[in-house]
């Protein structure tokens, strides 16, 4: 089947949307992007998803070209004609087309809107079920990862080391502290049982999955803390996972080639991992 993209305006097939080679997104990553996934055809946690969207872009001054409610009936349209069942969805938005001048285009140029879903297996995964492997890699990044930017060369490195080293997941580390994962929010669950995560700053993303899980921690009566972990306490932990649109909640078995646990996930991550997928469902219908 064709896939289908959505590119200012218009759904077109995927090999022909195009954008200009003139779009500050292309010469200065001057644009932000989201990703929710799908489960059963719908969309999850949507309303949050959209919220960070235009928040993100209010923090970089370009106007949000749609209200959430066109951008939801946008996606869904985009989904059902993907006909996708589970995946993701992604949009970008960047500050257009302009002549290469680094300070905003003047006048009223409108905002490149590109939108394309991809098909993924989230709740069958075979490594939730194994356990995901890490490593820790230096924060290369700039100083307001709370704005989902486009600029990912610092994510895209970390994630090419993880690679290498034949784990999913690359955990970055700044003066001693971990920050998040390359495409993902960290916890820990200590020996004594806290489960912990970085509180939010500008340090990192607001995770959409991050507040939800949180959420559902308290509501089963799991007690958290939100404050920064050191580098060591991760090879200390008797659990770790990490969250995110794409992966859910993933239990990490291994860090840096150093066990955790018993080298199997961890009750809280599974336990999380399951609520998680019952929350999902139910807010996709
Ligand atoms: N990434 N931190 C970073 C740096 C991320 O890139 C992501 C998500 C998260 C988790 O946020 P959320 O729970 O809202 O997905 C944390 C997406 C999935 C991506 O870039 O593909």
């Amino acid at each position: 089947m064709t896939r289908t993209a959505y590119l200012n305006g218009r759904f077109l097939p995927l090999d022909e949307a195009r954008v200009p080679v003139m779009d500050r997104g292309f010469l200065f990553a001057d644009g932000i992007y989201e990703v929710a996934a799908v489960l059963h055809g719908r969309l999850v946690d949507n309303a949050a998803h959209l919220a960070r969207l235009d928040r993100s872009l209010s923090e970089i001054g370009i106007r949000n070209p749609h209200s959430a409610q066109e951008w939801e009936r946008l996606e869904t349209e985009l989904v059902e004609k993907n006909g996708v069942r589970e995946g993701l969805v992604y949009i970008q938005v960047t500050r257009g087309v302009a002549e290469r001048d680094f300070s905003f285009p003047k006048g009223d140029v409108p905002a490149t809107v590109v939108m394309f879903t991809q098909e993924k297996s989230i709740v069958a995964n075979p490594l939730a079920e194994s356990g995901a492997k890490a490593i820790t890699v230096p924060d290369l990044r700039w100083k307001r990862r709370d704005i989902k930017s486009v600029a990912l060369l610092a994510q895209v490195l970390a994630k090419q080391q993880a690679s290498e080293a034949g784990v999913a997941e690359a955990f970055m580390i700044e003066d001693g502290v971990v920050t998040e994962g390359s495409s993902s929010t960290v916890f820990i669950v200590t020996k004594a049982g806290a489960l912990v995560t970085r509180p939010l700053s500008h340090a990192i993303l607001p995770g959409i999955t991050r507040k939800a899980v949180l959420a559902l921690a308290e509501e089963t009566g799991l007690a958290f803390e939100e404050r920064l972990i050191n580098a060591r306490e991760l090879f200390e932990a008797a659990e770790a996972f990490y969250t995110s649109a794409s992966a859910f909640v993933m239990p990490v078995v291994e860090i840096d080639g150093k066990t955790l646990g018993d080298g199997r996930p961890g009750p809280v991550a599974k336990r999380l991992r399951e609520l998680y997928f019952a929350f999902a469902a139910r807010d996709a219908g």
